[in-house]
């Protein structure tokens, strides 16, 4: 959460930067602040409350060339959001200036410390401290008073520093918050994530914990908190920079929900090899897997819905028994792992706090552990023991779609590899045909544009909703109301339709429209009565059918079709129109789609 940019170099940087929180945007937008040093040495330190076209109202007309500066959006933690809490912040002298996206734990106590030796605080953050630090502990030398400071800081956090009276040098350090540093010959940069630079460069080093950039110019070198140099290695990036652009659609979220065929399609594609289903960078051996017993997926949010599919397709394939756990509770129950397990963490930015605290308990406890992750070179990534990308390409909108649908396809394509690899499934072929068929059948689903928008019309106004399913399309309602609820505040519940009886058909009532997945299963008439169940209380039905269904209509206000595939596949395709009602009906209520309220991309604190 909170975004952080930087730049130091030959470009006039306003824009850059302005440019670079856009892409970071996603992160939070509670406030927003960029502070600038001109080429006349004045410094320009702007911030507004709110999303960042205030901040950029706040600098149109702004001339000063600049070649230096820092820049933050921010998600607000400690101390509401406003403009003295808005990034970023100065010592007492405004001297030094700071952005940070994290928290600090101890920060009351070093306020108070930093009160009683005469500091002057301008705001409620716990962030304010650092900068106060770097003020008391500063000796002639910027690096080493952030060296001491942040020996004295706990907690997460990504940081940029500047001096005003240095206006060659700007700092940047991290621990438990992702950042990245990038250039090319005469110009550098820092970030939060990689979408806010790659317009720029494609040179890209991640840094890891307790690591410190001293940037210039023409040179950037790494340190450890003993101030010990460090040799990195940096890597280029791949992402087309157009990937994060809207390219004509209203919304990330459009553009991204049109973009799943692709997506799932490049996943499958980059993990097989003559037909067969091939890991490049997932190191585990037959001898590794032998003894295996139990896996274990965690995750947050939609992820974790991804996961919940992930148990069904595991179990179905491997015949292993598998465990779905929030990242925020696997970690702190001492979960009862061992050498033989396996730990899959699933998370689209790599970066989620809990889950990447859930990995590294998993893999001190002995687990083999596998990330799947989205975003390249991301902490995640880089921590377990064996990374599987999926290729759905930056994913700005705050809901995330196709992230999910690739998590999925990653799902599928590992169960397969790993059966194989047990030696109990040898139908790989068979699967890979089968999962080469979805994507244009994701095609003619999103298509169907014109019943998303007559559901939008009829039902925008309803205050609840219910999504129900069952057996591996149980997630999918899980996550249809998810969808529904963070982009238009709409109360919705996802539950399997078979437990819908104990207790949300209390919530049916005329106006309520229960969105149920019943396409072709083998339970298909145990879902018809569930939906004869809502019915007979007036409740109104929208229904996610198979192709050729007309039975359905006598049940259903609303029937959307989907193409006719093997029910084990079907989330893939069922979840389509649940993203498409929920973008829909947001926009029908004018709601900000790819910012929703309080909500960040990526949850970077716990
Ligand atoms: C946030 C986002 C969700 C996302 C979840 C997990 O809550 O708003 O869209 O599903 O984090 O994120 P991850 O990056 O770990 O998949």
């Amino acid at each position: 959460m909170c975004g952080i940019v930087g730049y130091i170099g030959n470009r006039d940087c306003t824009e850059i930067l302005l440019g670079g929180l856009e892409k970071l945007e996603y992160r939070g937008y509670d406030s927003a602040g960029l502070a600038l040093v001109d080429v006349d040495n004045n410094i320009i330190l702007k911030k507004a409350l709110g999303k960042l076209v205030n901040l950029k109202e706040e600098f149109k007309g702004f001339k000063n060339e600049c070649h230096l500066g820092i820049g933050h959006t921010r998600w607000a933690t400690h101390g509401r959001p406003s403009v003295k809490n808005a990034h970023p912040h100065l010592d007492c002298q405004e001297r030094f200036i700071l952005v940070h996206n994290g928290i600090i734990e101890n920060y009351e106590e070093l306020k108070e410390e930093l009160i009683n030796n005469g500091h002057t605080f301008q705001s409620d953050t716990d962030t304010e401290v650092i900068v106060h630090l770097v003020e008391e502990n500063f000796d002639g030398d910027l690096l080493e008073a952030v060296k001491k400071t942040i020996n004295t800081i706990d907690g997460a956090y990504a940081l940029g520093i500047m001096d005003i009276k240095d206006p060659e040098i700007l700092i940047a350090a991290r621990h438990g918050s992702p950042l990245v540093v990038g250039g090319n010959e005469d110009e550098k940069f820092i970030a939060s994530d990689t979408p806010a630079i790659l317009k720029y460069t494609r040179k890209i080093f991640y840094m890891d914990d307790r690591e410190i950039a001293v940037l210039k110019r023409n040179s950037i070198y790494f340190y450890d908190y003993e101030g010990k140099k460090i040799e990195k290695m940096h890597r280029i990036l791949n992402w087309d920079p157009l990937m994060a652009e809207k390219a004509g659609y209203d919304h990330f979220m459009l553009k991204e929900i049109y973009e799943q065929p692709r997506a799932v399609r490049e996943t499958l594609f980059s993990k097989i090899k003559k037909e067969k289903f091939f890991f490049e960078d997932l190191k585990i051996d037959k001898e590794r897997l032998k003894d295996l017993r139990k896996i274990n997926i965690v995750a947050c949010g939609t992820s974790y819905h991804a996961s919940l599919i992930g148990k069904f397709i595991f179990e179905k394939v491997l015949r292993i028994p598998v465990d779905v756990d929030y990242a925020s509770e696997f970690r702190y129950r001492d979960p009862i792992l061992d050498k033989d397990s396996v730990v899959i963490v699933v998370s689209q930015s790599g970066e989620t706090m809990d889950t990447l605290e859930a990995l590294r308990i998993a893999k001190d406890k002995g687990a083999y552990t596998i990330a799947i992750v989205n975003v390249f070179g991301s902490t995640m990534s880089r921590e377990a023991d064996g990374v599987i990308y999926t290729i759905a390409g930056p994913e700005i909108g705050v809901a995330s779609t196709k992230a999910f649908t690739s998590q999925l396809m990653t799902l599928y394509s590992l169960s397969v590899y790993l059966g194989e690899k047990l030696g109990i499934c040898f139908e790989s072929d068979n699967v890979v045909r089968t999962l080469k068929t979805l994507s244009p059948m994701i095609e003619t689903v999103i298509d169907d544009v014109d019943i998303y928008k007559q559901i939008a019309t009829n039902y925008h106004k309803a205050t609840d909703f219910l999504y129900l399913g069952r057996g591996i399309n149980y997630p999918v309602a899980l996550e249809g109301a998810l969808k529904l609820k963070e982009i238009s505040y709409i109360h919705a519940e996802g539950y399997p339709a078979g437990e819908m009886k104990h207790g949300p058909i209390a919530l049916v009532e005329n106006e309520v429209p229960s969105v149920f997945v019943v396409n072709k299963s083998p339970l298909y008439k145990k879902v018809i009565s569930n939906i004869q169940e809502i019915s007979a209380r007036d409740g109104i039905i929208i229904s996610i059918a198979t192709n050729g269904d007309n039975l359905i209509q006598k049940y259903s206000n609303k029937v959307i079709y989907i193409p006719e595939i093997e029910e084990f596949y079907s989330p893939l395709l069922t979840v389509i129109p649940t993203q498409l009602i929920a973008y829909f009906i947001a926009k029908k209520r004018g709601a900000d789609i790819d910012k929703p309220r309080n909500l960040a991309k990526s949850v970077t604190v716990e």
